[in-house]
Order: structure tokens, then C-alpha cells, then sequence
């Protein structure tokens, strides 16, 4: 079977872009790994190296499917590395005007046939490919976290996106063992639509004092069928990326009451008490295993 496209560019090596990094590797795309930040993407690629060894000793893929996967991942420098890609996909701080910038910036980089998609859990795949040269190749292709356990990918029709770049990205997405599922472009798509009461009202209930967010994660968990409960939930996307999500989606819908942020998690961003990722959040973290409940 031939990979809908042999040659991605992956922008951002954090959570997500390691995540797309990891699946698209082991679909059969050559991925090249860029951060701006100095010696991420090489850390990024080191980490999906150590990934494969582990599955690899633990018996689940075997010595040449790993060294398959190690190769066609390379960390790279600079945009101009980007100009061979067939698709590349942004993973970058959830920011419209870095997002918009970078966008542009690539189209002066690759073909004119290549495809843009951005990860972006709640911006306007319409607003961020404005000004762009070509808008009908850019789409949105919004994965969840942890990118290879979480199967589902929503790919996002901007206004000016064309239905085939749409249905070619659904069956990469099929090539990389997730499913897609096709949305309109409108603040926070569907999953980040309908998950949006289940963090704001958590956290409402958290503000009224009516349980404390240990309580409300057990129970949501417990009762309701919930894999995370809504505090677990924030500390593993983290506040520096799901706070501005919330600000997003209500300013959006033009500051509609129900989706209104929280300062409760304003005030932890502003504490940098991001999550896992910082090792402290809602519950305290070792090595991004939980130690403590608060
Ligand atoms: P992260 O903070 O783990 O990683 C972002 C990376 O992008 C960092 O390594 C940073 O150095 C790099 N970066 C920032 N600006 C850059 C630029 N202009 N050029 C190149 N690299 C740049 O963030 P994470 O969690 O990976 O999120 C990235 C995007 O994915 C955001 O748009 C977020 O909304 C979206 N997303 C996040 C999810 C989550 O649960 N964390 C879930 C789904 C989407």
C-alpha cells in the first residue's frame, strides 16, 4: 500500500506533533520533525526512539520494524527543510496570529500542491488559512492526546477547503490506524464543542464549593463511565494549552455565557501549575506518574 503522502513536515515537537510524528512513521511517511525552540525536535525525535526500543523489548514490534520507524523520522532545522513535504502539519502554540505567520511563511516554502493542515483544538481553520495563496489545499486535522491511543481524528473544512483534500486526509488518517470524522469549521469543532461543559461546569461546581475535584473526577469516573475525569482530564492537556482553548471557543461565540473560562484555571496558569507536564496541576506528578491527590 502506498501512504497517501510519502513525505510530511511536522511543525511543533511537543505532545502533539510527537504524537502525528510517531503515527505517521509507522504508516509509512518519512517525517520531518521542526520546533523553534533549540534542540526540541531532536529531543522529540530521541523520544519517539526510546518509544520503539520500549515497544520493541517489550516484544511488540520486532528489531527491523523499529529501525524502520528510528529512520524515517530526522529532526530538522529551518523551514526551508519543509520543501520536499507532500503535507505538512502544525502543532504549535494555540495562537490565530503565530499560527496565521507560520502558515504564510510556508506557502512561500513548498509546491503549491502540498497539503497544510493545522492541529489547532479550537481556532478558525477559516480565519488561520485567511491570506493564504492557496486556501483550498489547507484543512483542519485535529488529533487528541496521546496521539497513537486516542483513534480519532476530526478533519476540519475551512470555508475555502476542497472536499478532496478533506477525503484524502481522512484515509491517511485510516493509513495511520485512526478513524476521521469530517466537521464543519466552527469553534472547537465537535469534540471541543460538546467537552466543553464537562470541564466548565466541573469547574463550576469546584467555584460553588459543592465537592472537591478529586470527588468530582471519582465520581464522573465511577458513575458516569468517564476514562478521565474532568481535573485529570485538564492536568493531561495542560493549562497553557487547554486554558486558551476555553478563552477561544467563548470569544468565538461571542461571549455566550455557558462556555465562559474559569479563574480557577486562570489563576493556575498564571502559577504555572500547567499539569503532568510541570509536575504539578490539579494532582502532583513524578515523572509524569501521579504521586498525590490533592
Ligand atoms: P506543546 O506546548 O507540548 O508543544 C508545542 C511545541 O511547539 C513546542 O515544542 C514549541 O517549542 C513549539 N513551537 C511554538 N511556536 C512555534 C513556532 N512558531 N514554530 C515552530 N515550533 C513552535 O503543545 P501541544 O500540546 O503539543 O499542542 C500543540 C497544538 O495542538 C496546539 O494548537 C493545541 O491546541 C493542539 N492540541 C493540543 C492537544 C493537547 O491535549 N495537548 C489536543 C489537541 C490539539
Amino acid at each position: 500500500m502506498t501512504v497517501n503522502y510519502p513525505r510530511i513536515g511536522v511543525i511543533g515537537a511537543g505532545a502533539m506533533g510527537r504524537g502525528i510524528a510517531q503515527i505517521a512513521a509507522q504508516a509509512g511517511s518519512e517525517v520531518l520533525l521542526l520546533d523553534s525552540f533549540a534542540g526540541a525536535a531532536e529531543r522529540g525525535r530521541e523520544a519517539l526512539a526510546a518509544q520503539w526500543n520500549k515497544l520493541h523489548e517489550k516484544g511488540k514490534i520486532d528489531a527491523p520494524t523499529r529501525d524502520a520507524y528510528v529512520a524515517r523520522v530526522k529532526a530538522v532545522d529551518g523551514m526551508q527543510a519543509l520543501a520536499g513535504c507532500d503535507l505538512v502539519v502544525e502543532a504549535v502554540v494555540e495562537n490565530l496570529e503565530v499560527k496565521r505567520t507560520l502558515f504564510r511563511e510556508l506557502e512561500d516554502v513548498v509546491a503549491p500542491t502540498a497539503t497544510l493542515v493545522t492541529n489547532t483544538s479550537s481556532l478558525s481553520v477559516t480565519a488561520i488559512a485567511a491570506g493564504l495563496q492557496h486556501p483550498a489545499r489547507f484543512a483542519g486535522f485535529h488529533f487528541f492526546n496521546p496521539v497513537p491511543l486516542m483513534k480519532v481524528v476530526e478533519v476540519v473544512a475551512g470555508f475555502k477547503t476542497s472536499p478532496e483534500v478533506c477525503q484524502k486526509l481522512a484515509g491517511y488518517a485510516t493509513q495511520m490506524g485512526h478513524s476521521a470524522v469530517h466537521a464543519q469549521d466552527t469553534p472547537g469543532f465537535i469534540v471541543n464543542h460538546a467537552g466543553r461543559g464537562y470541564g466548565t461546569e466541573a469547574l463550576r461546581i469546584v467555584g460553588e464549593g459543592v465537592a472537591d475535584f478529586a470527588t468530582i473526577d471519582r465520581i464522573l469516573k465511577d458513575q458516569a463511565g468517564f476514562r478521565l475525569g474532568p481535573f485529570e482530564l485538564l492536568d493531561l492537556t495542560a493549562l497553557d494549552v487547554s486554558h486558551p482553548v476555553m478563552e477561544s471557543i467563548y470569544h468565538q461565540y461571542f461571549e455566550e455565557p455557558r462556555f465562559r473560562p474559569s479563574v480557577i484555571t486562570a489563576q493556575r496558569l498564571a502559577a504555572g501549575a500547567l499539569g503532568r507536564k510541570t509536575g504539578e496541576g490539579f494532582y502532583r506528578y513524578e515523572d509524569g506518574v501521579m504521586q498525590q491527590t490533592p
